[in-house]
Order: structure tokens, then sequence, then C-alpha cells
């Protein structure tokens, strides 16, 4: 959107630089001329990353992105559709007394070049570094600043990224996309995150809905009876959710989880924010409890009530196609989940009431 203001926040060494100039090259090929301020990298550095990358750098324009001054008079002078700026931590306002990074430099530089988008009518990327605890101030308090804020993330050793849509003024929120990071570059995958396909216990599948997108994704449970107090730790799914799912799993199937530790992840520590894996959390942790894995290529799709009760989720449609598209033979939804696409998927659909209904092959007869 023109004059608008776009946060790109995510961890040092997720590919944010190589993003945006993998954009920044599609876009000046297509007539847009971008200008790049990067505070982080010179301009050999960028040069040779576009060599390396395989795109032509001349024609982006370059400057040293560390005085906020400096910045804003190239871009009135050059009036490029798309400004840069890599990273807003690395810009300072020489008016402002304070380091570079800190919430008052942040705020101020942010400042000014919304005033600039909004001015000039140019689009401005703000680059932001997150820390691993995601807790910085810099772009968390940058977010309501914003017209929109992407955010990318993924597992740095996997190559999986996902670019997630957050905030935004002016489109649907929640897109997402997902790239693998190659030697030349991101490219984009419509696969989304790798899955074992293994048969494990304590191990289930999984269709999360982002955005309008959807996925397999695998979740893995793993219970153990604990010496002292019971530690429940989870990375990638809602600790909240994975809590009250566990509990009401315990009670639905008579596990005697209370005394066993839980674990709970994501398969590519993939965050997960979809109350439609509440069932495959539930797979998962029925089967790691009872050592017995969930029947082969089966994908479980629902919300868990409090009572035991698995509820219809939206995104159905783009759920079973994800699930066809995956391989899968068999999808468990909740009695009364649309039908789904006019033309039938491949996946049998078998509709559940009850967790019990849906994990009748955990428990022993
Ligand atoms: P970078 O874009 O510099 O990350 P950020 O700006 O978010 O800090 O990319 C970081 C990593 O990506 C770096 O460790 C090297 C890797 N990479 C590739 O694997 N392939 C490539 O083509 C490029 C340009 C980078
Ligand atoms: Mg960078």
């Amino acid at each position: 959107m023109p004059a608008s203001v776009i946060l790109l926040a995510g961890a040092p060494g997720i590919g944010k630089s190589t993003l945006l100039l993998q954009l920044a090259s599609r876009l000046t090929g297509a007539g847009h001329p971008c200008l790049l301020a990067s505070g982080e990298e010179a301009r050999g550095q960028v040069a040779a990353r576009a060599r390396r990358l395989g795109i032509e750098g001349a024609a982006l324009g370059y400057l040293v992105g560390r005085n906020l001054g400096d910045v804003l008079a190239a871009a009135r002078t050059e009036r490029p559709r798309v400004l840069i700026v890599d990273s807003i931590q690395a810009i300072r306002d020489p008016d402002v007394d304070a380091l570079p990074g800190g919430v008052a430099q942040v705020r101020a530089c942010t400042d000014a070049l919304i005033s600039l988008a909004k001015e000039e009518g140019i689009t401005v990327l703000l680059v932001g570094h997150v820390t691993k605890g995601g807790d910085l101030a810099g772009p968390r308090t940058l977010e309501h600043a914003v017209d929109s804020a992407l955010t990318f993330e993924g597992d740095i050793r996997s190559g999986l990224r996902i670019l997630t849509g957050g905030k935004n003024r002016y489109g649907p929120e929640g897109e997402v996309a997902w790239f693998e990071m190659t030697s030349e570059g991101l490219v984009e995958t419509e696969a989304g995150p790798p899955r074992s396909g293994a048969r494990e216990a304590g191990c289930a599948t999984g269709i999360v809905l982002a955005g309008r997108r959807a996925f397999a994704a695998e979740v893995q449970a793993l219970v153990v009876p604990a010496e002292g107090p019971p530690r429940r730790q989870v990375s990638g799914l809602d600790p909240r959710r994975f809590h009250i799912v566990a509990a009401v799993t315990d009670r639905a199937l008579g596990l005697r989880l209370s005394r066993c530790e839980l674990f709970g992840t994501s398969s590519g520590g993939l965050r997960v924010d979809d109350p439609g894996v509440d069932l495959a959390v539930a797979a998962a942790l029925a089967s790691a409890s009872g050592g017995r894995a969930p029947p082969r290529d089966v994908a479980f799709v629902g919300e868990v009530s409090l009572t035991g009760m698995v509820r219809p989720v939206p995104g159905m449609e783009a759920r079973l196609s994800a699930a066809s598209a995956a391989g899968l033979n068999e999808l468990v939804v909740a009695a009364g989940s649309s039908s789904g696409p006019a033309h039938r998927p491949q996946a049998r659909v078998t509709y559940v009431a009850h967790l019990r209904d849906a994990l009748s092959w955990a428990v022993a007869r």
C-alpha cells in the first residue's frame, strides 16, 4: 500500500535482510525504484549478497542508514517508491540523547519515518530485530505505530521460514507464507512444515489454519511419571490451551496424568495458535500416555471443550484440501463440521462428538 509503514520483525539471522533484498530486486525490476538504507551492512556487503543471490543490485539505491537526517534527506530528493530501513535499531536521531536501539531512539526514528511516508507517499519497510524471548522493547512498542506488522520466524537450522501477517490496517490479518532458505536465497514453498510421517506413540498430526491457508503439522507429547511436583513444559503450542486439553483428556479417558510430567511441542518449533489443533494435542497426549501410536496417516481436527466434547472449527474447506495434499488417508473431525469442498477430498472423513470416540484407539480394552 503506498504511503504505508510496514514492520518486518524477526530474530537476528532469520533472513530479514535477504527477504527484503529479494523483494527490492523484484520491485525495481517491475519499475518501482527502491532505496535501501542499511545501518548494518556496507554497500559492498549488500552488493556481494545481491551477486550471490543472482539479482541485479545496480538498480537498487543504497545509503548508509545510521543517521536519520541523512536517510530522510535522501528519500526526499530521490523519491523512491519504497524505502527500506535495515534496521530500526541501527538508525539514530542525533537530536535524541540516547543510544540507538533504545526505546527513545526507536520511537523518535519511527515517528519521523511515518511522517515521511505520509507526506511523500513513500512506502516504508522497517526491519526490527526481536530477541529470542520476543520481548525486546523496540519492535513490540513499534507495532501500534505502524500500519502493518509482519513476523518472520522459523527454525534457523531446518531452513524453513514462516512469514506471518499480524496487524494490518489495509487488508486481512493472519496471512502466512513459507520459505526455504537455500544457497540461492529464500524460495517460497507451498508444502508447509516438514513432517516425519512416522507412526510413533506420542506423535499426532493436526491441520493448522493460518490466515486463509492450512497445513498439516505434527504435535508431540511426552508423559513421564514425576518424582517431585510434576512439570508441564510446552514449546510452539499455547501453554494455557495445552494444560486445559491435558486436563480434559485425562478426565475423559481416565489417563491418570496428574502425577505425570507433561511435555508438548509442535514439529519444527512452529508456533501454532489455532484451537483446531486441540484434538491433535489430545491425541498426542493420549497416545504418549498409553504407548499406542495413532492410526497411520490420520489427522485430527477440532476444538476440545471443557466437557470433553469435540467442537467444529472454521476453515474446514482449506483444512480438507491440505490433508489431501499432505497425503493423509483419514481426517477425524468434530460432528457438525462443514463438509468441505464440493469435490470429495481423497481423505476419508470421520465425525466424532466426544474425545472418547476420537481417541478409542489409545485406550486399552
Ligand atoms: P540475513 O538476511 O542476513 O538475516 P537477518 O537480516 O534477519 O539478520 O540472513 C541470515 C542467514 O541466511 C545467514 O546466516 C546466511 C543465510 N543465507 C543463506 O543460507 N542463503 C543465502 O542465499 C543468503 C543470502 C543467506
Ligand atoms: Mg540483516
